[in-house]
């Protein structure tokens, strides 16, 4: 016995209790003894059969993680899974909570598997880089059959009870105390007597699989794994499970995992996934919260209207605030139909929708924003008018009640000092749409509250929220960043690439999108509007808005959109447009090579990254990863422009970024100190020694 499994037994089931907190994950130390008690139970004559349960909030949520890319120490899961399939007495797995992973690998060791009916079964493995590397993908389609098995390993999300009794991967559901249901379940079972069969030596799931069927699904999800590994070989290792024997497929499961858990890929979204839990701790940890019951949200646009349902999501009650009853009409009939929406694709329920609609108030009158604990504003991008909605706010909410700005360039800072309160305003970066996006910018103001902070953070992660705590500076962390990476762009195209090389670069390199067409799918008349406010130009975009070419909403930007087409043609007007403007330059077209426009949009990238972390504008470098994968679709496979700095190497950057600072004369390549560091080191941890 030992701290992490503990054995009873009741009249002649044992129970054998995993108890590793948080998440029951399958460490070493809770493998060791577990084994022994598995064999222990096999040879004692007088346990009839055998639940596996877990103390705590889960079942085991996964191997663990921080093990990965390390040396495995026996008795591996494999090894318990395989021993386990030579038991002969039932042995049952008790699931609440998470069954994911190497948890549910473990479950499928067992004969049979009973669940809470709240509880979730899955093999996220895939999310990690990684395919299931205990045997998941050689069982599970024994169960469930192939193609089932496919989408879950391939997706990585998970099913509830129902669904999995409903596919055969559960044998009962239970409301109540599971871990009696459990030993009722196996005693029966044992009465009735054997033999039981191991999911080893069944093929209920695999009896009628339509090969075809299945190779044109893996097929499709392989196109659209966008030069992610780990989809094409989990696709791979089921269909394996179909067309090898069990051990060979297990085999050939194993090699694929092996080679997974060694490369970039998996590195990468193992380093995200601790960078986002990372990124939501603040230092004082036990920083009081204030508490919030009801928010308020100024302005039922595009952005408010969003905003205010990500709380309504999160089962807040929202006060929304328009200047007039027929914009807040317009704003709560968008909401209305965005959740018609949800509803006719089958996400969300019509008693879900009226429950959500149900907690908007609609106002227009802000003396109804003193019931709220927390007010975000989301009107016009304008420093006056965000000072008089504030000083407004000063004057009608409640003592402690948190004032936030989503702000995505102004300074935080002067809005706050011009109210009497600045200790309760900060920044809430939301990204749009705002009840989709899963990424939150929250801006530390210098008087912010420590208490107001950690409120926030709290809240972010209670409505599903990354979030990320930044500084005050022109544009954030993600707005600044994207302006270094476009600080090329015109520049790129006057010498001669054009908008469809561009944007090539980024799509191989794994962006969802190149930089013209997210610019086309935005609307290119939001960064006019930005550059005239600031006094600075950008000739091709300029001329482009000029004619009326403001992207996808005109048909028309730097490509051609036929009528209602999502994805745009060049365009040779663009193309002559932009010969000609090169020409009034005096500058001849060359051909600009793919390895050349990374050069000059990400290196930028990178370096804008490590200047914010010189100036302490985020806490960690795994912070600016955590908002250009989550806010800008930074390829999770390569961890987010700080990490991969470190793939590509700092030291070549620097060297690329120095040639291109000669060249050009420009700031944007101007090596920062951090980023040189970086070079000889290996490492951005020197950020925290000074
Ligand atoms: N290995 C090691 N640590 C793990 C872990 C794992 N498989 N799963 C979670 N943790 C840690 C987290 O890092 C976090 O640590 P921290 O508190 O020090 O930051 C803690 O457990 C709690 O996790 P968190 O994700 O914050 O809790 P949650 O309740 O929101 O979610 C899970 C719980 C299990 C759903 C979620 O953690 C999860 O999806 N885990 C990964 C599961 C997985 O991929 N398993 C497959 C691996 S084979």
């Amino acid at each position: 016995m030992s701290n992490s499994v503990s054995v009873a037994n009741d009249s002649g089931v044992a129970i054998v209790t995993i108890d590793n907190p948080p998440v029951n994950a399958l460490s070493f130390h809770v493998r060791e003894p577990l084994m022994q008690a598995l064999v222990a139970l096999r040879d004692d004559a007088s346990v009839a059969a055998i639940v596996i349960a877990c103390a705590g909030r889960t079942f085991v949520a996964g191997a663990d993680i921080t093990e990965f890319g390390k040396p495995v120490l026996q008795p591996d899961l494999r090894a318990i899974v395989a021993m386990l399939e030579t038991i002969a007495k039932p042995t049952v797995a008790a699931i609440h909570g998470t069954a994911l992973g190497g948890g549910l690998e473990l479950a499928l060791g067992c004969h049979f598997r009973v669940a809470d009916a709240g509880a979730k079964l899955g093999l996220p493995e895939v999310k990690l880089g990684l395919l299931p590397g205990g045997g998941g993908t050689v069982r599970l389609p024994r169960l469930v059959g192939a193609v089932k098995a496919l989408r879950m390993i391939v997706s990585g999300a998970p099913i509830g009870a129902a669904e999995a009794h409903g596919a055969g991967l559960v044998d009962a559901v239970f409301e109540g105390d599971l871990v009696t249901h459990a030993v009722n379940f196996a005693r029966e079972i044992a009465r009735k007597g054997g033999p039981f069969t191991p999911v080893h030596d069944r093929n209920d799931g695999l009896k009628e699989t339509d090969l075809a069927a299945f190779d044109a699904e893996a097929a499709d999800l392989a196109r659209r794994a966008r030069g992610l590994e780990a989809p094409i070989a989990c696709a791979q290792a089921v269909r394996n499970a179909v067309t090898l024997p069990f051990d060979e497929a297990l085999a050939a499961e194993r090699a694929l995992f092996v080679k997974l858990v060694a490369g970039d890929q998996s590195r990468a979204q193992r380093h995200l996934f601790f960078a986002e839990r990372e990124a939501a701790k603040l230092p004082g940890k036990d920083t009081p919260k204030r508490r919030i019951a009801r928010v308020g949200v100024i302005g039922a646009g595009t952005m408010g209207g969003g905003i205010a349902m990500a709380f309504a999501n999160g089962g807040f009650p929202v006060t929304l605030l328009e200047t007039s009853e027929e914009a807040l009409q317009r704003g709560l009939g968008t909401i209305d139909r965005n959740y018609a929406v949800s509803v006719s694709r089958g996400s969300l329920t019509e008693e879900a929708k009226r429950q959500r609609l149900s907690q908007f108030k609609g106002s227009t009158d802000y003396a109804d924003l003193a019931e709220c604990d927390l007010i975000v504003e989301a009107v016009f991008e304008d420093m006056a008018v965000k000072k008089e909605v504030f000083g407004k706010l000063d004057a009608v909410a409640r003592p402690g009640a948190i004032l936030a700005t989503n702000t995505s360039y102004l300074d935080i800072n002067e809005i706050a000092g011009s109210i009497s309160r600045p200790q309760d305003v900060l920044g809430l970066h939301f990204f749009s749409p705002a009840n989709v996006m899963k990424l939150l910018e929250i801006v530390r103001a210098g008087k912010t509250a420590p208490d107001a902070l950690s409120t926030v953070v709290d809240l972010a992660r209670r409505i599903g929220k990354v979030a990320v705590v930044v500084g005050v500076c022109h544009g954030f962390v993600g707005n600044r960043m994207l302006a270094a990476r476009g600080s090329e762009s015109e520049a790129l195209l006057l010498e001669g690439a054009t908008p469809s090389e561009i944007d090539k670069a980024f799509t191989d390199f794994g962006w969802p999108m190149g930089p013209f067409q997210m610019g086309d799918l935005a609307g290119l008349d939001i960064g006019w509007r930005n550059r005239k406010a600031r006094g600075l130009t950008a000739v091709i975009a300029d001329t482009l808005c000029e004619q009326g070419r403001f992207g996808q909403k005109t048909g028309r930007g730097f490509y051609l959109y036929e009528a209602g087409a999502r994805a745009g043609v060049a365009d040779p007007e663009v193309e002559a447009l932009i010969r000609d403007k090169a020409a009034e330059r005096g500058i001849e077209p060359r051909a600009i090579c793919a390895e050349e426009i990374i050069e000059r949009t990400l290196y930028p990238l990178v370096n804008e990254g490590a200047k914010i972390l010189e100036e302490k504008i985020a806490a960690r470098a795994s912070d600016i990863d955590v908002v250009w994968v989550n806010g800008y679709g930074f390829p999770i496979g390569k961890g987010g422009p700080m990490f991969w700095a470190g793939l590509e190497g700092a030291a070549r950057i620097v060297e690329r970024l120095e040639y291109w600072h000669q060249r050009t004369g420009k700031d944007v390549f101007k090596p920062a100190l951090l980023l040189k560091r970086m070079a000889e080191t290996g490492s951005w941890e020197a950020e925290a020694t000074d």
